[in-house]
């Protein structure tokens, strides 16, 4: 052969047999058919054996397996990020007429979703208490096609009466989705709860670096792998493998950092409420956060994201420069990194517009909490 055509089709190839600890990284859009009889479009590759790249690398399908593992769930879908993993729900779920539910503390992208892309393409999602509980099922109508759920609720943190609510959907036919990001997917068994649908933002405690942007949908029945893995093969929701390598890296450290990361944040929590400038913390772990004792019943543990709100004699104004006055708390979005972050909503309307307005979020990270309590101190010091 030419030596071009050796660049394309070599002889040798590295002797097999290395036994790593790490799930190799295998990039590849096309996967080679031993004969053309073989080839076939199919995106269940877990029962049909690998067909194009979109469907999934080894690399991806062990991070969605491994996390189906934790979570007990069938099958778990690896997307983008979290919000595609809250938009596949939806259009897996909702078509023209339907009508969904949505709890007025879930992440905000997932409301501004719900009331644009969705709403033009004629499916009317409707807010409701996320403290609602049984009394949901007053809200179901014959066309609800999904109930969505997050507990805690972002930045307010309330706790929901899973139970309840999927008690109340099963009861009419309706499938519900939880965004459980911030259980981690462990902290919270979704799936024992009555959930048919856990999402997750891998970006937060998986990843748990700040380095990547993942999602997982999981699911427990069949039914529902067929209809949300064939939304899923439509849309081309792929990711790279190099970003899920480092998901499967971050798996294996995750134990020990919700742990620690339970422990300090607590302890922060904890120093903040004794604090005269705090009215309120919102910390599921604590008994003024909306929904404890739900939080005590179901979940078995807490993690590193929690708010609290300044006392009314505070004028939101001088927020921002709390925020600026604090050295290792970053500002920025997201959560579950090894960084402390502080951030404030000023057009929050919840729990109040008025208490919105006082409301820091804070995320918890692996720096000595000794260091964030005198961080937050010199802050406070700074604002009089
Ligand atoms: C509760 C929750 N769900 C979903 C998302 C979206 O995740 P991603 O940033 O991976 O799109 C976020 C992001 O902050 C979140 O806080």
């Amino acid at each position: 052969m030419h030596w071009r055509s050796k660049l394309l089709h070599p002889a040798p190839r590295a002797p097999s047999g290395f036994r790593s600890l790490a799930t190799p990284v295998y990039r590849g859009s096309t996967v080679v058919f031993d004969k053309a009889a073989d080839i076939a479009d199919e995106w269940r590759q877990d029962r049909h054996g690998y067909s194009y790249g979109l469907y999934g690398t080894p690399t991806v399908l062990e991070l969605g397996a491994r996390i189906a593992e934790l979570e007990g769930a069938r099958h778990s879908f690896v997307v983008p990020g979290g919000q595609a993993a809250l938009a596949l729900v939806y259009l897996a779920c909702c078509k023209a007429g339907s009508h969904g539910l949505v709890p007025a503390s879930a992440y905000g992208p997932n409301r501004d979703m719900a009331s644009g892309l969705l709403a033009g393409l004629g499916i009317e999602i409707e807010t409701y208490d996320p403290l609602i509980g049984g009394g949901i099922a007053d809200l179901i109508r014959d066309n609800t096609a999904l109930i969505w759920t997050e507990s805690p609720g972002s930045v307010t943190m309330e706790v929901q009466d899973i139970p309840a609510i999927t008690a109340a959907a099963h009861a009419r036919g309706v499938p519900v989705a939880l965004d459980n990001t911030y259980a981690a997917g462990v902290l919270f068994d979704a799936f024992a709860h009555g959930i048919d649908i856990n999402v997750q933002a891998l970006t937060k405690y998986v990843g748990g670096h700040s380095d990547l942007l993942l999602g997982t949908v999981s699911v427990a029945s069949n039914a529902l792998y067929e209809r949300i893995g064939t939304c899923w093969s439509l849309l081309g929701m792929q990711v790279s493998p190099d970003d899920a390598s480092l998901a499967l890296r971050g798996l294996q450290t995750l134990g020990v950092r919700l742990d620690r990361l339970e422990r300090s944040t607590l302890e922060v929590a904890r120093w903040l409420k004794a604090r005269p400038e705090v009215a309120l913390v919102l910390h599921p772990a604590l008994p003024d956060c909306p929904g404890h004792d739900l939080w005590q019943r179901d979940f078995t543990g807490s993690a590193s994201v929690f708010s609290f709100i300044f006392r009314p004699e505070i004028d939101p104004a001088r927020l921002p420069g709390f925020i600026d006055s604090l050295d290792l708390f970053q500002t920025g979005y997201s959560w579950g990194g090894t960084t402390s972050l502080a951030v404030i909503y000023p057009d929050l309307a919840r729990p109040s517009p008025d208490q919105g307005a006082r409301l820091v979020r804070l995320n918890v990270g692996l720096e000595e909490p000794a260091d964030l309590i005198a961080d937050l101190a010199q802050a406070l010091e700074r604002m009089g």
